[in-house]
């Protein structure tokens, strides 16, 4: 296993799987600047790094994923100071949307305000059976600013996202599985494995088709892009690169493709 040293986050690589955890248990891991800054290294971190498959984003503890943006944090803050949190926020956020490995985050409890945003931002959600979602920011005279009224109307539609963001209802994990919020729910126990079943899936197959999925996805949402056009232009540069060479020899040659990393 190799680490690398963050004050509010561990990041460890264990067999081609890099695995930050959230670590300020005692705040139930809410995000302050540094710790949103920090996930942002590991993240690129694990991109550029070859021996890195995928990237699995958890919390500490039995008790949260993240509670929330520290709010601590923004108690006085003024309008710029509040848009800028925000922006540099959905920044690193949306390096995570991009990161061209798979993303999962491991809900492992509250996942509110900042901490459903983050969790959104991941390519896929598991939750443990006593995860919690929720958008409390309107009980705060806030708004998500991480993202979260855009990527809860993608996830699971308009009208749902308008009940939960308006109300602030916090949802089990099985409701939020219900909506579509998490893709599966496990025990608390099974929840790493869960993810790293699904890392080691995906670490089968070509590593510059999945790269190419997460940018074809993205296009769909991006406002002025035609993503049919988007598709065919990714799909017929896929045949400038080894991967698809090799992919096609293996299944002619009836044997296990092996795509270099
Ligand atoms: N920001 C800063 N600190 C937070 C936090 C957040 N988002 N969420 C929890 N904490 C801190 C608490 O202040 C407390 O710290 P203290 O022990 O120094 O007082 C510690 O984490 C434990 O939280 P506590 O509220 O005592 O736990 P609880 O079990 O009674 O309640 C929650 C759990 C999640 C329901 C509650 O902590 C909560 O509502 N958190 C805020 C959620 C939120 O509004 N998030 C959106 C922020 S924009």
């Amino acid at each position: 296993m190799t680490t690398t040293q963050y004050k509010n986050i561990l990041a460890e690589v264990e067999n081609g799987i890099l695995k930050v955890t959230v670590n300020r248990p005692d705040k139930l891991n809410a995000l302050n600047h540094l710790t949103i800054q920090e996930i942002g290294m590991a993240v690129e971190g694990g991109a550029k790094d070859s021996a890195v498959v995928g990237i699995i984003i958890t919390g500490m503890g039995d008790k949260a994923f993240v509670a929330g943006a520290d709010i601590s944090e923004f108690a006085s803050f003024s309008p710029e100071e509040g848009k800028k949190l925000s922006a540099d926020g959905q920044k690193v956020f949306r390096s995570i949307e991009l990161c061209p490995k798979p993303v999962i985050a491991a809900v492992n409890g509250f996942a509110l305000g900042g901490g459903c945003e983050l969790a959104m931002s991941c390519h896929m959600r598991i939750a443990s059976d006593n995860a919690k979602f929720g958008q409390p920011e309107v009980k705060l005279g806030l708004i998500p600013g991480y993202g979260g009224t855009q990527r809860m109307v993608q996830l699971i539609g308009k009208g749902k996202a308008m009940e939960l963001l308006m109300t602030s209802d916090m949802i089990d994990a099985a409701t939020a599985h219900q909506l579509g919020l998490v893709n599966d729910v496990t025990t608390r126990e099974l929840l790493i494995e869960k993810c790293k079943t699904i890392i080691n899936k995906i670490a089968a197959v070509s590593p510059v088709a999945v790269a190419g999925i997460v940018k074809c996805v993205d296009a769909y949402y991006e406002p002025g892009v035609d993503g049919f056009n988007f598709e065919a232009e990714e799909f017929g540069r896929c045949f400038a690169k080894d991967d698809v060479k090799e992919g096609v020899s293996a299944f002619l040659e009836k044997r296990k493709a092996n795509f270099k990393r």
